[in-house]
């Protein structure tokens, strides 16, 4: 049965593979704040280097899953792009990825098996934004967004009328459901509680040494119960042209199982996504609420305005949601969190860097090509 205790541990896991990392301690006094204020709360003792810190020139990050998204917006940019479609264009391979089930076409769905995505685009130059929420039958949100931005006086449609604006642009409706996410969110239903009327996996007696001959289309006994667990996921993309232009675009088909109308921080801007083209780039994936509340997108921002490096302020915002997740159901009896957000940060000079609350992982190409490296966490699943 998937419990709340699961849901928040997993949840925000989603965002790329796991990667070891070191774990390290950041002393409070180097970030000017006493002890007494930020309580007792257990964390890092040192914050390992980022080595994207001493990058310089065009660059594009991403979350671990947008190792295919950095290499074509690059290719984009080398092109002359403008980096909105650079970074529109790169995350539309996951969108477009049936096997991503984070994000677009093979999206996990809501509580009730439909699919909703939220996305969001902010371009530097013009210092513009446009996002969609909660957008049905329209695998490419970003693509919606990007139009929000360019062809609308508003920053942010939902619902009904982001649909109908989608429609107005050309978009085609469809299916968003795949099989594997159908029975996904079916496995989950069956087991989200026993005191419904839809039988639990323990509940349903198979046949001894036998499988089911008829459960319907698909195999829905053959689904594993922790493929069910997956429940977040996101991409985030930041570029940096040569000029030093930036934008930042994240999509998303959010918290898997959740209310119908919940949205997430991926198109709100400075929550999941935000960019100054005087300073950088910086996006979150993982647990989206605990990024609503604490701005993690126009923190890290605001941080390397303040003059930390990439690595310094993804590392800062991370630390800053581990002190405000206040709430006793989000922390495990060790005080930490239960569950995961990775933070991204592209700086105008092409510097960048990543760290999350949890081992993760993010996508960059930069001078020395594209790859997937560690972020920096602030703690080990390991200890
Ligand atoms: N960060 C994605 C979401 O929570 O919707």
């Amino acid at each position: 049965m998937i419990t709340r205790r699961d849901f928040l541990a997993v949840s925000g896991a989603g965002a790329g593979v796991g990667v070891g990392a070191a774990t390290g301690v950041v002393p409070i006094a180097s970030l000017g704040m006493a002890a007494s204020v930020l309580g007792a709360r257990p964390r890092p003792a040192s914050q390992p280097a980022s080595e994207g810190d001493a990058h310089r020139g065009p660059c594009v990050i991403a979350s671990g899953n947008g190792l295919a998204a950095v290499t074509r917006a690059m290719e984009l940019l080398d092109q002359g792009y403008d980096p909105a479609d650079a970074v529109v264009q790169g995350v539309r391979i996951n969108e477009d990825d049936p096997e991503d089930n984070s994000v677009g076409y093979g999206g996990l769905p809501n509580e009730e098996g439909i699919v909703e995505l939220d996305a969001s685009v902010m371009h530097g130059p013009t210092h513009k934004s446009g996002a969609v929420a909660s957008l049905r039958h329209i695998k490419n949100p970003a693509q919606v967004a990007l139009l929000v931005l360019r062809r609308t006086n508003h920053c942010l449609l939902v619902g009904e009328g982001a649909l109908r604006f989608a429609r107005q642009m050309g978009f085609q409706e469809e299916n968003l459901l795949t099989e594997a996410s159908r029975l996904a969110w079916l496995k989950w239903k069956a087991n989200a509680s026993r005191e419904d009327f839809w039988l639990d996996d323990a509940e349903r007696d198979p046949p001894a040494g036998k499988v089911w001959v008829s459960d319907g289309p698909g195999k829905l006994s053959a689904i594993d119960p922790d493929g069910v667990k997956r429940l977040t996921g996101t991409v985030h993309c930041s570029a940096v042209t040569r000029a030093g232009d930036l934008a930042g675009c994240t999509t998303t088909s959010g918290l898997s199982w959740k209310i119908p109308g919940r949205v997430g921080d991926s198109p709100i801007i400075g929550a999941g996504n935000y960019c100054d083209n005087e300073v950088g780039s910086a996006g979150c994936t993982g647990r989206g609420e605990s990024c609503i509340t604490n701005l993690s997108a126009y923190t890290m921002v605001m941080l390397m305005e303040m003059g930390k490096t990439p690595g310094e302020a993804a590392f800062e915002a991370a630390r800053r949601m581990v002190d405000r997740s206040k709430e006793s159901r989000l922390k495990g009896a060790d005080g930490r969190p239960r569950f995961n957000v990775s933070f991204y940060a592209l700086r105008k000079d092409g510097a960048y860097g990543a760290a999350s609350l949890y081992e993760g992982s993010f996508a960059v190409r930069d001078r020395d090509g594209a790859r997937v490296l560690p972020t920096v966490p602030l703690y080990s699943k390991g200890g």
